[in-house]
């Protein structure tokens, strides 16, 4: 497909018609594109066939006191950027264009309770501006994704709640916060900062890092954690504060106490630019990727235990979709199984005994999961799309709790692509096949050939790197085990001496 620049809802519109299959990624921005943003676009570019990204200053989100003249326009320099990020199609269309020559007359108005505070505070019609945005280019686009980055914490919130109430058909997908190296969140309106005022800016990413720290030492108190931040603000007399708060990162609601998750979030004017930052307090996720072999589960579950965190048990949770299937003698097959899978409600507690408790519709299955029918079928219930879809959904949903470890093939990279800490565990093809020969002797199976079993586990590395879904592939920020010549203890004194 070649590179598109539409300009008018009318052009959009035939050019949305002339798509048939393929997902639809959409990135919504105002412009003056910069990492942040590329960061976006590279996630919609490698979950989806089609990347929309759309370029349109709004000026319903900018009050009048507000920098909306001043705001940096470079169209010609975000449309290199776009084609070079291989992005198909750029919607920019002037505000008479998309608003109409007497501008709009509806607006999407979001619960009082997530627009009254942090950003809402000083911006009180703000949020009106980007939910009513957001709602039509959701409805001119109509991907299956967007979008949104956790820079925008509040609007990311909203524009969730929003797209739940209205049952919009989109799956809002978050992405990190992208920073320059001084740990500043990369952001359109940096352009106004002299360079001074950078180098104070970042500041406010000091500040939320000591809070982070306390949290760390078990600090629990919003007023505790605030202060922290505050007194790092303090150093900084540039940058005057306009608030830190801590609230929960869904619904917005201030926080006393920080018991699973929390997001710190601070707006501070530097000279005449205003600034916003944030971090998320939780209990780090680990993650632990790697070839099969490489004894991944085993280190897992006690890497877990060591730190106190809840084992994800990834593979009880195919196990308990599968268990559901066979219970409700449905047919293993896509439309069936997908057509049913909202009335699967699942949930893990961790447990001493069994790593992990499991329960399906309130029903406790931490045994039934074990049985050899469910055994027999796992494999084949796990390659249907729409399970694996679903129970990456669920643990991204433990997720956002943190405090958990987990493993799989591309926990790191694609279902956990923020965990705090990421592990690749391997062990070379060699090593691999010498510790499955002792485990299947001991099991009695006899004498094992050892290049057999090596040509099996090199064939196995080769399949799963180079499947198209999810291939295993060591993220880019993972820390390298290799175990040969370790024992376990070892290797789990290794992790968990990364993570402490
Ligand atoms: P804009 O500020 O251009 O940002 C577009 C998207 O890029 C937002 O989802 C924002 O959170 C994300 N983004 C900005 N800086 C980022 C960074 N450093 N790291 C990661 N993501 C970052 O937000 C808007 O535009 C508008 O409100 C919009 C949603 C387009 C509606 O008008």
């Amino acid at each position: 497909m070649t590179f598109v620049l539409l300009t008018t809802p009318a052009q959009l519109r035939d050019y949305r018609n002339t798509i048939v299959g393929g997902s639809i990624g959409f990135v919504p921005t105002m412009g003056a594109l910069h990492p942040g943003h590329l960061s976006l676009i590279e996630n919609a570019r490698r979950e989806n066939e089609i990347v929309i990204v759309s370029i349109f200053i709004n000026p319903l989100q900018f009050a009048p006191t507000e920098d909306l003249q001043r705001y940096p326009r470079d169209l010609e320099r975000d449309r290199q950027l776009c084609e070079k990020a291989r992005v198909d199609v750029i919607f920019a269309p002037t505000v008479e264009e998309l608003l109409g020559k007497h501008g709009i007359a509806t607006t999407v108005v979001p619960p009082e309770s997530m627009t009254s505070i942090l950003c809402g505070r000083s911006r009180t019609e703000h949020f009106q501006g980007v939910a009513t945005i957001v709602t039509k280019l959701l409805n001119l686009v109509q991907p299956d994704r967007a979008y949104f980055g956790q820079k925008d914490a509040q609007q990311l919130a909203i524009v969730r709640r929003l797209v739940a109430d209205l049952s919009l058909p989109v799956e809002i997908v978050g992405c990190p916060i992208v920073r320059e190296a001084s740990g500043l969140a990369y952001s359109s309106r940096n352009q106004y900062l002299s360079s001074q005022e950078k180098e104070s800016a970042a500041g406010l990413y000091r500040s939320l890092r000591q809070a982070q720290t306390a949290f760390r030492q078990g600090v629990r108190r919003s007023v505790d954690l605030i202060d922290r931040a505050k007194s790092e603000l303090a150093t900084e007399p540039e940058i005057q504060l306009e608030y830190v708060e801590l609230v929960h990162p869904e619904t917005l609601e201030p926080l006393e106490i920080v018991e699973t998750v929390g997001l710190i979030a601070i707006a501070a004017r530097i000279g005449s630019t205003r600034l916003i930052d944030n971090l998320l307090l939780r209990q780090p996720i680990v993650a632990i990727d790697g070839p099969a072999g490489a004894g991944k589960s085993t280190v897992t579950r006690q890497v877990a235990r060591r730190l106190g965190l809840l084992y994800l048990d990834t593979g009880a949770m195919y196990r308990a979709v599968t268990w559901w299937v066979l219970d409700a003698g449905m047919e293993i097959e896509e439309k069936t199984v997908a057509a049913a899978l909202d009335g699967c409600h699942l949930e893990l507690q961790p447990d001493e005994a069994s790593g992990c408790r499991v329960w399906v519709n309130d029903r406790e299955i931490t045994r039934e999961i074990r049985t050899p029918e469910v055994t027999e079928k796992v494999s084949a219930v796990s390659a249907l799309p729409s399970v694996r879809q679903f129970l990456v959904a669920q643990q991204q949903r433990y997720g956002r709790r943190g405090g958990l470890v987990a493993e799989g093939r591309d926990i790191g990279t694609c279902v956990f692509p923020d965990a705090d800490v990421k592990i690749f565990l391997t062990a070379s093809v060699a090593e691999r096949a010498r510790r499955r020969q002792k485990d299947l002797e001991q099991q009695g199976h006899g004498s094992i050939d050892l290049p057999e079993l090596e040509r099996s586990i090199a064939e196995r590395d080769r399949q799963d790197s180079t499947r198209a879904i999810s291939p295993l592939r060591k993220a880019d920020d993972a820390i390298e085990v290799s175990t040969d010549g370790m024992t376990i203890e070892e290797v789990i004194d290794r992790i968990v001496g990364y993570c402490r």
